[in-house]
């Protein structure tokens, strides 16, 4: 590599102009360009190739506490992505290795060490996949139903939030594992349907268009044992109200109350879980970094035995990131989102 090629990498950057009060307007993001970082002893330079799209992104774009600090103003925005090793002084990562990690909204990053470290994926991999069901999101799905959940046999199970990346997914482990009866809730008649002939799903309920409440009395009349919630606000309350004895709810998100300005709205009916010796559980799954091959290693098995359907909803183009991270709260994604550079 000469030194002049190096120069001449051009990093464009989506970085965050101004805090959103709903969705992401036109003046939220502001797209930049630099030169490409040099990478320093025991780094390499990374060219970014895909970037998951997560809700908590928007989460990290209030300036408020969460569990990461916020991005600041005319900061690149973070995110998790994948990319390509393109220079390295690391042995750790050799140049055309594909390294998964927070790459952020931008052309090219650094993976280093300590909290700047990226996971090398393994030759052969496909990227959407490493970054859809073998990424964060089925890793979600899976510890969520599993360790937080305790999914068991003949179990009544509820996924809101049904037909996205990280609930298309939990329902079909959950079936896989042995529930009785999966039901899902989503927004659309199309979503709805995909749910019961593909995925797995043994009832879906829109709750654009459907009384939840009553379709969750007919479907579970004895009551729901496990709830994985991805979305909270309403049809939390909802399905709060419907726990069968020691139910047991997961609080994976809350994509309602995400774009609501203002304090999140809580549950009304959560005194049912003293009267159901209940339980509400929330939990973020980087705690569960050093168990992901575990699960890799499992849901790539359900993968290569077809028991486990996944979808990409791929937009091209970084300038498109934005629009990718609103479709997540207009509903209008089936599957993983993801912008290819
Ligand atoms: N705890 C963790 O560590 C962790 C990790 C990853 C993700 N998550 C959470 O998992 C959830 C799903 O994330 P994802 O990446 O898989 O996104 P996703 O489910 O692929 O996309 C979000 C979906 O949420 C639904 N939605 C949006 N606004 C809604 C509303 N007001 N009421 C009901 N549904 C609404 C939309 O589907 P409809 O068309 O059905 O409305 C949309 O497609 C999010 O809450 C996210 O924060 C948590």
């Amino acid at each position: 590599m000469r030194i002049e090629d190096a120069m001449d990498r051009v990093n464009d950057q989506v970085v965050l102009a101004e805090r959103p009060t709903t969705i992401l307007e036109a003046s939220t993001t502001r797209l930049e360009s630099t030169s490409a970082p040099q990478p320093q002893e025991g780094e390499a330079l990374v060219e970014v190739g895909y970037l998951s799209i997560d809700p908590t992104i928007r989460t990290w774009m209030d300036d408020a506490p969460g569990y990461l600090p916020p991005i600041g103003i005319g900061e690149v925005v973070r995110s998790g992505g994948i990319g390509t090793v393109v220079e390295s002084n690391n042995s750790r990562y050799n140049v055309g290795d594909l390294v998964f990690g927070t790459v952020g909204w931008q052309r090219y990053c650094i993976a280093g060490k300590g909290s700047q470290a990226m996971t090398v994926i393994p030759a052969g991999v496909d990227p959407l996949l490493a970054i859809n069901v073998l990424g964060v999101t089925g890793l979600t799905a899976y510890f969520g139903m599993t360790d937080v959940g305790h999914i068991r046999e003949g179990d009544v199970v509820v996924v809101s939030g049904a037909a996205g990346a990280t609930g298309s997914s939990a329902g079909q482990i959950a079936k896989i594992l042995g529930a009785k009866t999966v039901i899902g809730i989503a927004g659309s008649n199309e979503k709805c349907a995909l749910l019961t002939s593909e995925l797995g799903y043994d009832v879906a309920i829109n709750y654009k268009t459907d009384n939840v409440a009553a379709a969750l009395k007919e479907a579970a009349p004895k009551g729901v044992d496990l709830f994985f919630d991805n979305v909270g606000g309403e049809i939390l309350d909802i399905v709060l109200a419907q726990l069968a004895m020691r139910g047991r709810v997961v609080l994976c998100g809350a994509i309602s109350q995400y774009t609501t300005p203002g304090r999140p709205k809580g549950p009304a009916n959560y005194l049912n879980l003293i009267i159901k010796r209940g339980s509400m559980e929330g939990f973020i799954i980087l705690d569960y970094a050093d168990r992901y091959g575990e699960a890799q290693g499992q849901l790539l098995t359900w993968l290569l035995e077809g028991k486990l359907h996944h979808a990409e909803h791929v937009l091209d183009g970084l300038d498109r990131a934005p629009e990718a991270l609103n479709l997540l709260f207009t509903g209008g994604n089936t599957g993983k989102v993801i912008v290819r550079l």
